[in-house]
């Protein structure tokens, strides 16, 4: 810290609310500003998704934000940019392979990478800067170091998400408060910072207690969360608090699609998998008829095979298709309930 840097309570004070428990940011609809609201309320850590997200819109969001929850701490969620490697024999194989499909559902398919997409992480990070928020996570990557300083300087805390001990260090390294450890049972991407590199099948708390031996920061555990025992165990393994995603997905106040609560409720899903066939990345999802049809040629290109398929899972959510959805979900998704946030958040607080 540098003298003209804003003071920043620590994350361990940020995160002392009533429950150990944080909602998750999720991109794409499921993290509205009223959940958010409904977390802090209840006594959770609120994160609004910033992915996806113009700098304008996340700025809407953020008001909309304060005017339901007032003047409490909150974290905002980024996407990290990488470095696009797209082969692109085999993305032009894959747009083949989806043509027919495409044509089914009406939905025409670009067969062009796009190559220019950065998430607004540069327009974003300069909105925040300018309008300070408590928290900022980063996810798929880490930043320049000068980002982790400037977010410091206005007086924000930086966590990153890592799947592994060395991405762990990494974060440390480049001055970072805190750590969201997710582990391979997390519903939705998996936030590995190499983009390439398979996921290894691992127990939250056993990566949680990994991280902690090797590095000297706080730890929020997410992944896999199906009751209040589990919750228990990873803060057992010394997490300060657990990060719930995917058993907020059916609450009364996320944006979940219709065709995605559906399918969270239908006892014909009886699987998840662990996929690139949506959106490149490798992310956790239903185990649906896209993934058995497509996964085995979708190119590890992320976003060029997200914006790829965006049509055609817009037109079958549309159509409550869910054969045709990406439908994220943790491994303790048959945990989830239609019900308030705050009944969710409830049940899942271990005794003490
Ligand atoms: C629908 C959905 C969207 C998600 N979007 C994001 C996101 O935008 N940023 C992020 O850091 N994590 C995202 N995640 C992952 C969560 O932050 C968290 O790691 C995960 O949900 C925890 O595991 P669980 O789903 O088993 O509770 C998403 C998860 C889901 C289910």
């Amino acid at each position: 810290m540098t003298a003209s840097d804003a003071a920043r309570p620590p994350v361990t004070e940020l995160l002392a609310t009533a429950r150990p428990l944080v909602g998750a940011p999720m991109a794409g609809g499921a993290t509205t500003p009223r959940l958010a609201a409904a977390i802090a309320a209840a006594g959770g850590f609120p994160f609004l998704a910033g992915g996806y997200l113009t700098a304008e819109a996340l700025r809407v969001q953020i008001d909309e934000f304060r005017q339901l929850a007032g003047h409490v701490p909150f974290g905002v969620n980024l996407f990290v940019p990488g470095q696009a490697v797209v082969d692109e024999a085999a993305f032009a194989a894959y747009a083949d392979r989806l043509a027919p499909l495409a044509d089914e559902l009406d939905a025409p398919i670009s067969v062009r990478p796009v190559m220019d997409d950065d998430d607004h992480f540069g327009e974003k990070l300069q909105a925040l800067l300018a309008d300070p928020v408590p928290v900022v996570s980063l996810t798929f990557g880490l930043p320049a170091p000068e980002a982790v300083a400037r977010l410091h300087a206005v007086g924000t805390c930086v966590l990153a998400t890592v799947t592994d001990a060395p991405e762990a260090e990494a974060a440390a390294g480049i001055g970072c408060d805190g750590l969201i450890v997710q582990g391979s049972r997390a519903g939705g991407h998996a936030g590995t910072h190499d983009p390439l590199r398979a996921v290894a099948e691992v127990e939250t708390a056993d990566l949680v207690r990994e991280v902690r031996e090797r590095v000297d920061l706080p730890v929020i555990a997410a992944g896999g969360v199906d009751g209040p025992e589990a919750v228990a165990a990873l803060l057992e393994a010394g997490a300060l608090a657990v990060q719930v995603g995917t058993l907020l997905l059916r609450t009364h106040e996320a944006g979940t699609s219709a065709v995605h609560r559906q399918a969270l409720a239908d006892p014909d899903f009886t699987q998840t998998a662990l996929t690139r066939a949506f959106t490149g990345r490798l992310a956790r999802s239903l185990r649906n008829r896209f993934i058995d049809d497509y996964a085995a040629a979708a190119p590890p290109a992320y976003p060029q095979v997200h914006h790829l398929t965006k049509p055609i899972r817009t037109a079958a959510a549309k159509a409550g298709q869910p054969d045709w959805v990406h439908l994220w979900a943790g491994t303790g998704w048959q945990s989830a309930r239609e019900e308030p946030a705050a009944a969710t958040l409830a049940r899942l607080t271990p005794p003490r």
